[in-house]
């Protein structure tokens, strides 16, 4: 039976079981645990022959970061006498944060843009090669949650999409791919932390407390959706999970039970650690009898941010509220995922520079350097390792494929020779304010130069960039062709333009920023960009805009006919400008399909926003839509986005040829999964293939393009109530040359097959025929047939 916290009421969220809520609380032990494939098992008894040489005290030192002795984002401080040289975590997902000479990697959503496993894989070696390199432990990354439930979110980015299918195999590549390396990931936020107003409790003047919001998620919603992509997670093998800031029906995620060890340790048999999100840990005993094995960033040398295994868990352990067991588990799997990859043999030790770089985000230069011999560094301004390698190549590549193309009007792109180009928008000119957006909880970034990434933790400073502007002017270069330029948009709105002749062409660059620690406050591109497009297309009938965005933007000139092509290009890191020259000059097909929803109108009732303020129970976000985010929403509502789900044009296009072939791969199924041991990942038959789906694509254009064909699966009738109308169970990506034919197969997993049954608590196939369409976009479906695992 499967835990549920005592403060958990079914009245908070009706989306919740009755019968679940009524349940019997059971908390399963946790000690005494031990791994079950080989390599961790190796690891584990490393692990445990360590604990076993450590003074209790060395225990509780383990179990806590001390800022004191180190300088990366978090720090299990050294143990010398036994050559332990201590732990260096570092943020984010999108490259190695706080640091000189690293790349700024294409954003998840970026690279979920790509609908490409590969791509995310490769991403992923090349990330873990930079934190390799710096001497890093564990990468704080990748984020599956936030999902993206809310648009608003104002870290969305950071993470890959508000489908989880896609979200999960965008977690699961990315972490075999870091971990390759040696470096250890950190699955982040788990879970519920869709938005990140209030994501923490807080204080009001008058010293009341006032605790962080509350995602109140019922068990089915939980499992299909927002547990999801970390069930991938753990399967992939993550070191780590990161509990988040916000409560979890109540509770906070670092001291859930339920959360973490029901559903994280138990049910998705995850062998790692758990660390907590940045002071998000709210107590000593719950926290790690609630399953949290390590508190972060515990102790800073400073009373701002509280830590709570110092003083109260030595308390806890010398009253037996916690016990030696746990303390040793805790130990124990912190450290198996270092023996895991080697860690104890060779792994580089932190680059000297970084101590700089922290003092440089944390203070400016001015102030680093007074405050670094207080700290009792002496400021040293010594260079930094050049991990950058020649990760450049696919960051552009990737940068360039996940760009999805809204609009083509007339063919225009991909751009034929022109000699008069224009280029506006304060977002296509280099910085003119600095190469780091650490500042969390403001939602602007650079006043003017490129967003291609967003900020707080999940930034990266930049080392170089590729402007478009400079990006365009070299390819006009090239074909002899002039550029003249507008990068105030303030100038653009009062239609204050001297450009003489008009330019044949006008690219117009408008994007949004987005931080940590702040929601996004409209889903219209920032800095007066509707004028700007506006007055750029009356100017010129042959007018591109290029979007860079969290997320998703709401168009309001989609249909302006002298907007002539609309590109969509996320935030692509440093080689922004190289890669969106590829795209336009045609270098590379615009591949990339939405990973999201765009919006008809900002007052669509189908996008769910985030809580800006407390009701009468406090801080309570209640996720009555259950299953229904985003296109799932907009399918079930019958109402027409701007551009849909998975929608992207490219050069060429393509139609499926003959029939689906689908048919049960799997001898005699049952309806729920076989009862055998839990592996990581969760019931290992979940990963079995049931149903084999086989399409034909053939390319009906004029030039050599790449489809990316993606499986809707609609479920039986006789699925529960909140069934989606379909969802995302498969995609491909394949190139193929005009008059050419592929073909795609799809393996649906038991676990795609499923919906989570909150009486059985069990994943069941329901009976009955299941339609599998196959198509272009969750609305372009051309294909389909039926298959019937249960009759
Ligand atoms: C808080 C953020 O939520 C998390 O993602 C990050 O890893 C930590 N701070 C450490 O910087």
């Amino acid at each position: 039976m499967r835990v549920l916290n005592l403060s958990t009421t079914a009245a908070l969220y009706g989306v919740l079981s009755a019968t679940l809520a009524g349940s019997q609380i059971v908390v399963p032990t946790i000690q005494g645990f031990q791994p079950t494939i080989d390599d961790w098992k190796a690891a584990r008894a490393k692990a445990d022959a360590f604990v076993g040489k450590l003074t209790l005290d060395e225990k509780l030192a383990m179990v806590r970061g001390n800022a004191s002795a180190g300088f990366c984002s978090g720090t299990i401080a050294a143990i010398e006498r036994l050559d332990f040289p201590g732990v260096c975590m570092e943020d984010g997902p999108n490259g190695v944060n706080y640091n000189d000479k690293v790349n700024v990697f294409p954003s998840g959503v970026t690279v979920a843009a790509t609908w490409d496993t590969e791509f995310m894989y490769q991403r992923g070696l090349a990330l873990g090669a930079e934190f390799r390199d710096k001497g890093i432990n564990v990468m704080l990354g990748p984020v599956g949650g936030p999902l993206g439930r809310s648009p608003y979110d104002g870290r969305t980015w950071e993470g890959f999409s508000p489908d989880p299918y896609l979200t999960g195999l965008a977690m699961q590549a990315t972490i075999q791919g870091v971990q390759e390396n040696g470096v250890q990931t950190t699955a982040k936020h788990f879970i519920g932390n869709e938005q990140e107003t209030q994501r923490s409790n807080t204080t009001l003047s008058n010293g009341t407390q006032v605790a962080a919001i509350s995602s109140n998620i019922g068990d089915r919603a939980l499992h299909e959706l927002y547990l999801w992509p970390f069930a991938n997670a753990v399967k992939a093998g993550t070191s780590a999970v990161m509990c988040s800031y916000n409560r979890l029906n109540e509770t906070y995620a670092c001291e859930n039970s339920d959360a973490l060890i029901s559903i994280l340790k138990t049910e998705l048999g995850f062998e790692g650690y758990v660390v907590s999100d940045w002071g998000a840990t709210h107590s000593a005993a719950p926290s790690a009898n609630g399953g949290l094995d390590l508190e972060m960033p515990g102790y800073t040398g400073t009373t701002e941010v509280s830590t709570w295994f110092i003083p109260y868990l030595p308390q806890a352990i010398a009253d037996g509220s916690v016990s030696i067991d746990r303390l040793d588990d805790m130990v124990g799997r912190i450290m198996t995922p270092y023996y895991l990859l080697n860690q104890d043999a060779g792994h580089l030790t932190p680059d000297e520079s970084m101590i700089y770089m922290l003092l440089v985000a944390t203070n400016g230069l001015p102030g680093a350097e007074q405050l670094s011999s207080l700290v009792g560094v002496p400021w040293q301004n010594i260079a930094a390792r050049d991990v950058r390698g020649i990760h450049g190549a696919i960051i552009r590549e990737i940068g360039a494929e996940a760009t999805v193309l809204l609009k083509n009007e007339g063919s225009i792109l991909p751009l034929g020779s022109y000699n008069e180009i224009g280029v506006f928008g304060s977002s296509a000119a280099d910085f003119v304010d600095g190469l780091a957006y650490w500042d969390m909880g403001i939602d602007y970034g650079p006043q003017i130069g490129p967003i291609a990434v967003g900020g707080g933790s999940g930034s990266v400073r930049f080392t170089t960039v590729s402007a478009p502007l400079d990006a365009i002017k070299a390819q006009a270069s090239t074909k002899g062709a002039r550029v003249q330029y507008l990068t105030n948009n303030t100038a653009i709105a009062a239609n204050d333009i001297t450009f003489y002749p008009v330019p044949e062409i006008c690219i117009v660059f408008i994007s949004q920023f987005a931080t940590e620690a702040s929601d996004r406050d409209s889903l219209l591109a920032s800095d007066n960009s509707t004028a700007v497009v506006e007055n750029v297309a009356s100017l010129c009938n042959n007018t591109i805009v290029v979007i860079n965005a969290p997320g998703p933007l709401v168009l309001p000139w989609v249909e302006n006919p002298n907007v002539k092509a609309i590109l969509a290009a996320h935030f692509p890191g440093d080689q922004i400008g190289n890669s969106i020259v590829d795209v336009l000059w045609g270098n590379t097909e615009p591949s990339g399909r939405l990973p999201y929803t765009i919006p008809a109108k900002t007052s669509d009732p189908d996008i769910i926003p985030v809580v800006r303020e407390p009701g009468p129970d406090g801080w309570q976000s209640t996720f009555t839509e259950g299953l229904f985010i985003d296109y799932r929403a907009y399918d079930a509502n019958r109402s027409e986005p701007a551009y849909e789900f998975g929608f992207g044009l490219g050069y060429t296009t393509f139609n499926i040829t003959g029939e689906l072939a689908a048919r049960t791969t799997a001898f005699n199924p049952t309806a729920t999964p076989a009862n055998s041991a839990i592996a990581p990942g969760g019931n290992p038959s979940l990963w079995d293939e049931i149903v084999s789906v086989k399409a034909t694509i053939l390319n009906v254009g004029k030039a050599t393009g790449k489809a990316v064909p993606q499986l809707y699966l609609e479920f039986p009738e006789s699925s529960p109530e909140g069934t989606p109308v379909r969802v995302l169970r498969g995609f491909a990506k394949l190139q193929l040359d005009p008059g050419k034919e592929g073909d795609v197969q799809f393996s649906l997993m038991r676990r795609d097959l499923s919906y989570w049954d909150i009486h059985e608590q069990q994943w069941v196939i329901p009976t009955g025929a299941f339609t599998v369409n196959v198509g272009f976009s969750s609305r372009d479906l051309r294909a389909s047939t039926q298959v019937t695992v249960l009759k």
